[in-house]
């Protein structure tokens, strides 16, 4: 096992993606190694959001990886991967769930749980990985504007033991990763896409231009999405080019 071959609990951090960071610049870290906590008083979300989790109630985690298999250039990988092996952990639970992309994990219409992957890069290689995890397991009630957030425990009904759930998920992961040690890339790729939220259906969305209605194609292998237009035409975006318009909020 790499992925949870060595863990540090804390009760709480300012949040376990910063706290990764620090032990990367000051010691030498085992790869593999999860920082896990139950409160983060400044948990990280993407562009700059907060993350919210009520003390005790989710899985909140960060691992250290040294991914020297993949290029800069393919790094995206390391996030399909990671979105890859958080499914596999929740369809032990649950029927099916979807990764909204690029790496939101999705139970039908909702968000169940966020990633934040971290790659420091030095010249032509990832010097090293910071995989964050939010994952929403036993929160009965969200209290900030995230416009839909879900747990396990709303799924289900049921309470679950999270360090049980932290040696599954850990397993899940490790199973992702030894995909990408062995160069498994285009299986890897190909799940990614086939689990995507909104695969080939009619969905709004939104760019710079505005709202339109278009259909999710494919990710280019460095994580671009392509998007085709009622007309045929294919539009290519990158993270933060394009927004989804979501399902219970918009006129379906
Ligand atoms: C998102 O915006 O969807 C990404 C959320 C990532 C949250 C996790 S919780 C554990 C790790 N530590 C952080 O500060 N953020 C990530």
């Amino acid at each position: 096992m790499i992925i949870g071959s060595n863990l540090f609990y804390f009760e709480n951090l300012p949040s376990t993606n910063t706290h990764a960071a620090l032990l990367l610049k000051n010691s030498d870290v085992r790869e593999g190694t999860i920082i896990y906590t139950n409160y983060q008083s400044a948990g990280r979300g993407q562009i700059g959001n907060k993350w919210e989790s009520e003390d005790g109630s989710n899985l909140l985690i960060s691992i250290v990886l040294f991914p020297s298999m993949i290029n800069p250039s393919d790094q995206f990988l390391i996030s399909m991967a990671v979105s890859l092996g958080i499914c596999d952990f929740l369809k032990r639970f649950i029927p099916s769930c979807s990764i909204k992309w690029p790496n939101d994990i999705y139970v039908n219409n909702d968000k169940i749980a966020g990633i934040l992957i971290e790659n420091s890069i030095l010249g032509d290689k990832i010097e090293n990985t910071i995989a964050g995890i939010g994952l929403n397991i036993n929160q009965n009630a969200f209290l900030s504007d995230a416009p839909n957030p879900v747990s396990l425990k709303l799924l289900t009904g049921k309470n679950y033991d999270l360090i049980n759930c932290l040696k599954m998920l850990a397993g899940d992961l490790d199973a992702r990763y030894k995909q990408l040690i062995s160069e498994l890339f285009t299986q890897i790729r190909d799940e990614y896409i086939s689990r995507l939220y909104c695969l080939n259906k009619w969905c709004k969305y939104e760019d710079q231009n505005g709202i339109f209605t278009g259909r999710i194609l494919s990710v280019t292998e460095y994580g671009r999405l392509l998007i085709e237009r009622p007309g045929g035409k294919i539009s290519e975006y990158s993270f933060k080019e394009v927004g989804f318009i979501l399902r219970h909020l918009s006129n379906f």
